[in-house]
């Protein structure tokens, strides 16, 4: 199987950003933009606020555009104040969620064991994940990038079958990267996304290895959206910053196709 095979995911990660009704517009405003796009085979994903959830799937509806979350609790329910299930994501209309984003793992004590039970929790509810791993600064200049996110992607699939795989994407996302501007070179990101589809050829097979969407993230942006994404390991994108533009978004999911 080759890259043009596997599914192209272009996901907006919106973050602590947007009100309800701005949550409306931006989704209506990337749809007027991809109208005249073909856009084939390639999933487009908006991943909102919680409380944007509502306004953005309504606005999506009819539309190209998928809705995500950002995140979710490992519970099916109970005594977790301020937290929210898959399940109660999934009842919204919710199709996609991150997990394991750095930025839960640096602020809020995610850890690789937290992101196994949310991917799980995730996957049973029936909503695909886009689980996120990668290096930080000093582990990339100590040398240790394979070995950290191999171990990531290890322990974020423990007991996730090669059957539950089909609705996994993952995100290689050098922390680094991450709303700095610096984006990893088109080569880093391929030599990472690919580390990523071998330690998946171990886990499950080399056929779940070239089936599963490796996406890059950090700072990827209109105008150098395109030769990330020609890379042979790249599958798409999961855009912080541009997402929030819709013209840049619209760039981004043309310069996929
Ligand atoms: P960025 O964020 O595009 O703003 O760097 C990417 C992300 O955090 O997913």
């Amino acid at each position: 199987m080759n890259k043009a095979k596997r599914k192209t995911v272009i996901a907006g990660n919106w973050k602590m950003n947007k009100t309800p009704v701005e949550a409306a517009q931006l989704i209506y405003d990337i749809n007027q933009r991809i109208s005249n796009i073909e856009t084939k085979g390639c999933e487009i994903v908006a991943c909102v606020p919680f409380v944007d959830i509502d306004a953005a799937v309504k606005a999506a509806d009819g539309t190209r555009i998928k809705i995500g979350a950002e995140n979710c609790h490992w519970a099916k329910s109970g005594a977790f104040t301020g937290e929210i299930s898959a399940d109660m994501l999934k009842a919204c209309g919710v199709e996609y969620v991150i997990i394991g984003h750095s930025e839960r793992r640096q602020y809020f004590g995610e850890t690789d064991l937290t992101v196994n039970q949310r991917l799980h929790a995730a996957l049973e509810a029936g909503l695909t994940v886009i689980l996120c791993v990668g290096e930080l600064l000093e582990q990339r200049e100590q040398g240790i990038t394979e070995e950290i996110v191999s171990m990531q992607t290890k322990i974020a699939l423990l007991n996730v079958t090669e059957e539950q795989m089909k609705n996994v994407v993952i995100a290689y996302e050098p922390v680094w990267a991450i709303g700095t501007g610096k984006t990893a070179t088109s080569e880093q990101a391929d030599e990472v996304c690919g580390i990523i589809r071998n330690v998946l050829a171990k886990l499950y097979s080399k056929k779940t290895a070239e089936a599963t969407s490796i996406l890059y993230g950090g700072s990827m942006n209109a105008k150098n959206a395109k030769e990330l994404l020609s890379m042979e390991n790249v599958d798409g994108g999961l855009i912080g910053g541009a997402s929030l533009k819709a013209e840049d978004f619209s760039i981004i999911i043309e310069a996929a196709q």
